[in-house]
């Protein structure tokens, strides 16, 4: 919930609960365990970056959600995340990631540049509050 508060988006941030969490992501018909990578420090957990399956794409994986804990953002924690989830997909023969930024999230952007990734599709999206 930290890591996903912090991520550029339209309106306000909801958090969701520990089992909201483990149904949505953990459960998830898409997750790939040994691609969920973690970051920790001593006892707690400061990093999390995973990949999922592409359904009726076995060539493809796709690049979930990267953060790391405030503390110890600036650290290339997401770059080795990041780095260990590329990694995964060259051993297990993929051809392609696919993921997708907020274009004002520039750290992410940043990163992923680092590693190959090209812009092939810009989407707009508009809030109207009332
Ligand atoms: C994005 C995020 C994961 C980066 O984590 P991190 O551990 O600080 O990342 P790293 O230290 O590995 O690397 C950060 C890189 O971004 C770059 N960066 C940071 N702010 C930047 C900015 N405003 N403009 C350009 N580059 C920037 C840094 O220079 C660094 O690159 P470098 O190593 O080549 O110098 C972290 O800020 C976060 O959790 N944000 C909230 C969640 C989020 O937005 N996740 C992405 C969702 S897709």
């Amino acid at each position: 919930m930290e890591t996903g508060a912090d991520e550029p988006r339209l309106g306000v941030y909801t958090p969701i609960s520990r089992e909201q969490f483990v149904d949505s992501e953990l459960h998830h018909p898409n997750l790939v365990p040994e691609a969920y990578f973690l970051a920790k420090r001593e006892d707690r957990y400061v990093g999390h970056s995973y990949l999922r399956r592409v359904p009726g794409q076995p060539s493809a994986l796709h690049q979930g959600f990267t953060g790391t804990r405030r503390e110890v953002r600036g650290r290339g924690i997401a770059t080795e995340l990041k780095r260990r989830a590329v990694e995964y997909a060259r051993a297990s023969g993929v051809e392609s990631i696919d993921t997708s930024n907020d274009s004002l999230n520039q750290a992410m952007l940043a990163i992923n540049a680092k590693f190959g990734f090209e812009r092939f599709d810009e989407r707009v999206f508009g809030e109207r509050t009332v």
